[in-house]
């Protein structure tokens, strides 16, 4: 069920986007922004159409698993597939979570896309109410994801050394939103 923001009484939103539930229709997506050279300056480079797959699979089957959402970004106006956001499992210094991370097609980044598609998961994530905390971890160099965190209510607990892939180190923000309370 397409998950909308309340911020018209159409029930459409600021920018006309709706969130879809990742499908198997939705692979083609995934290798245009995870095999994208440019949509993953700051994730790490380019992964293989195999290993894009897998993840993909586990997209699919991440609300049957109770992890978490992945949801296909769609322009109301078109049904243009222009990105995806959600928010799945995680582990992070001894507490469980929910890391979050969004994308846009590049032909689309720059209208508020990501951050009103964001704003909608969080909306679901916080209606879930499996984890009190939601986690962030864009590269520091990353404008438009940390501009998302700032945004969106979210704060900027600390800077890490991350290590993704294997043998890749970068700095990371670690932005965390509390679903249940303030910040
Ligand atoms: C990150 C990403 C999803 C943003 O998508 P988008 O739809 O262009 O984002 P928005 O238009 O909602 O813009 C987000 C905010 O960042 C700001 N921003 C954009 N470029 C910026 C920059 N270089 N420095 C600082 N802020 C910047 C925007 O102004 C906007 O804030 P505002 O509305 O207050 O002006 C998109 O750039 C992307 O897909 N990047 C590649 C994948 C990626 O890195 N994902 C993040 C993993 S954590």
């Amino acid at each position: 069920m397409p998950v909308h923001s309340t911020s018209a009484s159409d029930g459409t939103n600021q920018n006309g986007v709706r969130l879809e539930p990742w499908s198997e229709d939705d692979l083609d997506l995934d290798l245009q922004m995870l095999g994208d050279p440019e949509m993953t300056q700051y994730l790490g480079g380019p992964e293989s159409a195999e290993h894009i797959a897998q993840r993909h699979a586990r997209k699919v089957r991440l609300p049957d698993s109770g992890a978490g959402r992945m949801f296909k970004i769609v322009l109301q106006a078109t049904g243009e597939a222009v990105g995806s956001v959600g928010y799945w499992e995680s582990s992070w210094q001894g507490e469980d979570i929910h890391e979050m991370g969004w994308m846009v097609l590049t032909a689309f980044q720059g209208r508020g896309i990501a951050s009103e598609s964001t704003a909608q998961a969080i909306v679901q994530a916080r209606s879930d109410g499996k984890y009190r905390f939601l986690h962030a971890f864009p590269a520091v160099e990353n404008g438009p994801s940390n501009g998302i965190c700032r945004k969106l209510g979210f704060t900027l607990v600390e800077t890490f050394e991350s290590e993704y892939p294997k043998g890749h180190f970068m700095q990371c923000n670690d932005w965390r939103l509390d679903l249940f309370g303030g910040s």
